[in-house]
């Protein structure tokens, strides 16, 4: 290899690895921001149904919400992959030590939202009041584990 090579080598070596580099970190950036606004959808859903107790009714304004939290639900673990406990989160390292169990808490989200879908569509309020609780504490369960305050 001619002497003068090497450097522009290493150089273009450097500029890969950074390269490289920097993508991990946008991917992860991405990743953050969607788990963020895929977050947002559950506190205004939430909310929607919290307001649907708070008034006792009626029932079925309760399923668009509960349906759109939990299709968000179902997706949401997709957000969290590795190397994206780096960077604007207070998502705790411990997620990825413990994805089964954290991806089982999102699940106990899910049902929960569903259970609330059903009970809308049968216009049963008690159901409804039921499966919020179930969410609240979902909600609950998961930040205390595996979300920075
Ligand atoms: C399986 C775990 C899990 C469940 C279940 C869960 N969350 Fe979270 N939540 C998190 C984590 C982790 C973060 C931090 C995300 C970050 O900063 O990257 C978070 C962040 C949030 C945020 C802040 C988003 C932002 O813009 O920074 C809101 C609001 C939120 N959650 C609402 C809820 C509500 C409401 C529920 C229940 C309906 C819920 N979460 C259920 C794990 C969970």
């Amino acid at each position: 290899m001619a002497y003068w090579r090497k450097p522009v080598l290493a150089l273009g070596l450097a500029l890969a690895v950074a390269t490289v580099g920097s993508l991990a970190y946008a991917q992860a950036d991405d990743a953050i921001k969607s788990r963020k606004d895929g977050f947002q959808v559950f506190r205004t859903s939430a909310g929607a149904i919290k307001r649907v107790v708070d008034s006792n009714g009626p029932a079925a304004e309760a399923a668009a919400p509960a349906q759109a939290l939990a299709a968000q639900a179902a997706k949401q673990v997709s957000f969290f992959p590795a190397g994206s406990d780096k960077g604007n989160t207070k998502a705790k390292p411990e997620i990825w030590a413990n994805m089964a169990d954290f991806t089982a808490k999102m699940k106990a989200a899910e049902d929960a939202a569903t259970a609330i879908a059903t009970a809308a569509a049968a216009n049963n309020i008690d159901g409804v009041k039921a499966g919020f609780g179930a969410l609240g504490a979902a909600c609950g369960a998961c930040h205390k584990a595996y979300r920075n305050d």
